[in-house]
């Protein structure tokens, strides 16, 4: 923990005993949401230089650019309409996301009406921000759902045994949930499920598959009848979809006042990010606390504990979103970026990690800034006492991070000083889960902006993909290094 001898940097400790309102001014109430920032390392001073860096950064003027809808995405020439969909930006985009969300909710309502027959499962096909976004919403709000969903993206065989199991193909409709309609995975699993619809004896297994997509042009040479098509907007960034037709099986899964309630909650979060002042911008005070974590103090992880089984995919969610936006290495300019960017995003669920990671975490030699999800209310079937055991651990874990302990035996002392962050939601639903979403894509956003950087394309996933292409393709393994060469040929493929 050296690093954080680093001039400037107080421990926490004494921050507390120097700021008697540190408490009341690094946390907030909003939108149903409880944020603890306090026991991170933020002081007034850092605060106020990293509002100034916001200012030099051009922050204000590029929110706005987000929300009115302008270019933000220079690389690829887009905007990123993701917040028109829940009602903020241009008011073309606006008109454009409602008359979308008309046409899923009229799926919706024709599903429920019986125009599908009898629907018991939905096989949901699509990878990256085309499946977590869904994914963690089902998770977390359709325990009690009477439609079985059952998300299914890899290309592995496995994975389609593994998620056709529990569907009756006679029952299921099939959502295909592709930006580009161009994913190998993706259609590689789309004709899997079509012929398992034949094999079952369904005659129009077309019949049974809902395709969402930005380039329904592209579906429709697929074979997709276009009245089967959700279309969403080119400037909808995969990793930033659920709140368009790409959440079409949650919406059918929680129904379709669950899916306005969580595009609400979003707007909430959206209308505090817009206006408030840098001071109590929740999002981008988080994102000051991300860049001292990750360039002052060296760290490069950041670790995200749910203390809720629904909240259980949040980690793998967030890992698409902050890696895959800001893992970059050049700014909008295109010149190598003055800072380390994202750091790498992982977690799991609490209590679990506490017996398997949180060793590392409280005695290890490198610095973790960790975030602990809570929900106050619980919904399970279990005594009470159990969710207060689990709040009850996640606070302990946070209060012995900073605490820390002193012993005379080495092996035993807890150097303490460590940073987190708390999120505590007082329930979980639609509306809340809605806006703690939204608060983890303006925090990213803001991190981006903070660094310059563009966090809407995403070149980096490119290479490999081609080289799979085109060994597929059976391009001449020559080429290739003697060690990829090798594997090729132990594998037999
Ligand atoms: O390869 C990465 C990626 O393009 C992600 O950005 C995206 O969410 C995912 O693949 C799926 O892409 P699509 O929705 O076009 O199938």
């Amino acid at each position: 923990m050296a690093k954080q001898q680093q001039p400037g940097i107080k421990r926490l400790d004494e921050l507390f005993a120097a700021e008697p309102d540190r408490l009341s001014s690094l946390s907030f109430d909003l939108a149903g949401l409880y944020f603890d920032w306090s026991k991170t390392h933020l002081d007034q001073q850092l605060l106020g230089e990293f509002a100034e860096r916001a200012e030099r950064m051009g922050f204000a003027a590029k929110r706005d650019a987000l929300f009115s809808g302008a270019i933000v995405n220079p690389s690829e020439g887009r905007p990123a309409t993701h917040v028109a969909e829940r009602g903020s930006g241009a008011p073309d985009d606006v008109d454009l996301a409602t008359a979308r969300h008309q046409r899923t909710r009229a799926l919706v309502d024709a599903v429920e009406a019986g125009a599908f027959g009898d629907v018991t499962g939905v096989l949901h096909i699509g990878i990256g921000g085309s499946l977590l976004g869904p994914a963690l919403l089902v998770d977390a709000l359709g325990r009690k759902s009477r439609l079985t969903v059952s998300f299914l993206s890899n290309i592995d065989g496995q994975a389609f045994d593994d998620a056709v199991k529990p569907l009756n193909p006679a029952t299921t409709l099939v959502v295909v949930v592709s930006k580009t309609f161009t994913t190998a995975e993706t259609l590689a699993n789309m004709e899997a499920a079509l012929d398992w619809l034949r094999a079952a004896g369904i005659s129009d297994p077309h019949g049974r598959l809902i395709a969402v997509t930005a380039s329904p042009e592209v579906a429709v040479e697929a074979g997709i009848d276009e009245t089967r098509i959700l279309a969403f907007g080119e400037g909808v960034g995969g990793r930033y979809s659920l709140w368009s037709a790409v959440g079409v099986s949650a919406a059918l899964a929680l129904g379709w006042e669950a899916f306005e309630e969580l595009l609400e909650g979003a707007a909430e979060m959206d209308r505090h990010f817009r206006f408030a002042d840098p001071g109590e911008n929740v999002p981008l005070l988080a994102a000051f606390a991300d860049r001292l974590y990750v360039e002052t103090l060296a760290c490069q992880t950041r670790g995200v504990f749910a203390y809720d089984e629904r909240l259980r995919l949040l980690p793998f969610y967030l890992q698409q979103l902050e890696m895959e936006s800001n893992g970059k290495s050049v700014t909008i300019a295109g010149e190598p970026v003055d800072h380390p960017t994202a750091p790498v995003t992982w977690g799991g669920t609490g209590t679990d990690a506490q017996h398997a990671v949180f060793q590392l975490l409280h005695q290890g030699t490198v610095l973790v800034p960790v975030e602990f999800v809570a929900v106050r209310e619980a919904d399970d079937t279990q005594d009470p006492d159990r969710h207060r055991q689990l709040l009850l651990n996640a606070f302990a874990q946070g209060a012995a991070l900073m605490a820390g302990q002193a012993s005379d035996d080495p092996q035993r002392a807890y150097a303490g000083n460590r940073p987190s962050a708390t999120i505590l939601l007082d329930r979980l639903d639609a509306r809340t889960l809605g806006a703690l979403i939204a608060f983890y894509e303006h925090r990213t956003f803001a991190n981006a902006v903070l660094l310059g950087i563009n966090p809407f394309d995403q070149f980096g996933v490119e290479l490999g993909k081609q080289i799979a292409r085109q060994l597929s393709d059976g391009a001449d393994e020559a080429k290739l290094d003697p060690s990829t060469r090798a594997l090729i040929e132990r594998a037999g493929v």
